[in-house]
């Protein structure tokens, strides 16, 4: 079957890296067989906001249900647009309406990127964070009280329904299974006393489903020091919005960059088109220049092929990544060279090979 794909460049670098990253998914298409076909968007941009009033328009759900996957740049140009405008106004309306309930971000040390905090191996960082992504913390329930007095209150609640914690800890345990075997939940059941003991207990419930899986939890400050101190304890990470947030961006920046981190945000009921992204955003500081690192969005053309039935070709990409990094001689400025991000792209889609 053809697989149809929405392109969503964005704003900033999403535009610099998406053909980077559109470039290598059509190659591995082409190497394995894969029919593609793609519809390019300019909506979800402060352009399109600047335009039009608004970051989307008005039949954007209809418009898009009709695509298997969403390949999205960045959004957000926050000299123009508030980021809770462009954020909410758009990526955030994608996550929730089309249930994309888990945000999967893998996690891994590449050949020939100096870990920054440590010195590693790349072995010693590979693991997933599987971050909850439609409830939790990011909720719009609550308010100012006492609006403009001294006795000025704001108040957000934390959400977290059964099927909502269910679903997300299941996908974590599914995943866990199918790699190393071992699933950490981040809690914070010490301090937060009423939603994280609730987590726990669903945590704790699940495992029952899964008694090869060695399951462990930590709060998620201590969590977090781990992930810099012992990244090589990790496997699976399940956690709620805030903390897979979080630890979702803690995670790669102890792999060097933010620039290679890639991240699906996946329906996996099939329902709806998944989203796959990189991690970073528009990066307005070096937008316009052509040096942006186009691996995050590669690595995120990467994970949509797996998504659509081909680990093949998803893992001849990555390999393709690895083996260029290797190489030595081909890095943008934010991994310590020269390199465009046209030209690493270009490198990295002629190497991937079956
Ligand atoms: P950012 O990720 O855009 O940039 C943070 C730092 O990392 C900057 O110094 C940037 O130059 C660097 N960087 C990011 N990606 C890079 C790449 N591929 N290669 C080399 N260096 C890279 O985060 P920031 O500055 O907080 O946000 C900028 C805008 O992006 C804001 O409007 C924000 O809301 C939006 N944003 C959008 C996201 C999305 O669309 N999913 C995610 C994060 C931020
Ligand atoms: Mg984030």
């Amino acid at each position: 079957a053809v697989h149809r794909i929405a392109v969503i460049p964005g704003d900033g670098i999403g535009r610099e890296v998406v053909p980077e990253g559109l470039r290598s998914v059509r190659r591995a298409a082409e190497i394995f067989g894969i029919e593609l076909e793609s519809e390019q968007f300019d909506f979800a941009s402060v352009d399109y906001w600047q335009q039009h009033g608004t970051m989307l328009p008005d039949d954007w759900f209809e418009v898009l249900r009709g695509f298997d996957a969403i390949f999205f740049g960045a959004v957000g140009w926050p000299a123009v647009v508030p980021d809770h405008v462009s954020l909410w106004g758009s990526l955030i309306q994608f996550r929730r309406r089309f249930d994309q309930y888990v945000n999967l971000r893998p996690v891994r040390l590449l050949p020939g990127v100096p870990a920054p905090l440590a010195d590693r191996a790349p072995g010693d960082i590979d693991f997933v964070v599987v971050r909850e992504n439609t409830e939790g913390e990011y909720s719009s329930i609550g308010g100012r009280i006492f609006d403009g007095t001294d006795r000025e209150t704001v108040v957000q609640e934390t959400v977290m329904t059964r099927t909502g914690v269910d679903r997300i800890v299941d996908f974590a345990f599914q995943l866990a299974q199918r790699r190393g075997g071992h699933l950490t939940s981040a809690t914070k059941s010490n301090g937060i006393s009423i939603t994280m003991p609730y987590w726990d207990e669903r945590v704790a419930a699940l495992a029952e489903n899964y008694p090869d899986i060695t399951v462990d939890k930590f709060h998620i400050d201590i969590l977090a020091a781990h992930f810099v101190l012992h990244p090589d304890w990790f496997d699976v990470v399940v956690a709620s919005n805030l903390f897979g947030d979080i630890l979702s961006d803690l995670g790669p920046a102890c792999t060097g960059t933010i620039g290679v981190a890639p991240s699906g945000n996946i329906n996996p009921t099939g329902e709806f088109p998944s989203l796959f992204e990189p991690v970073h955003g528009s990066a307005p500081d070096i937008a316009g220049r052509g040096i942006a690192n186009p691996i995050g969005q590669i690595w995120a053309g990467s994970l949509m092929l797996d998504h659509l039935g081909h680990p093949e070709a998803a893992a001849a990409i990555v390999a393709a990544v690895e083996r260029v990094l290797d190489r030595g001689d081909l890095r943008t400025p934010d991994l310590g060279g020269t390199a465009s991000c046209e030209e690493l792209g270009t490198a990295i889609a002629e190497a991937i090979a079956k």
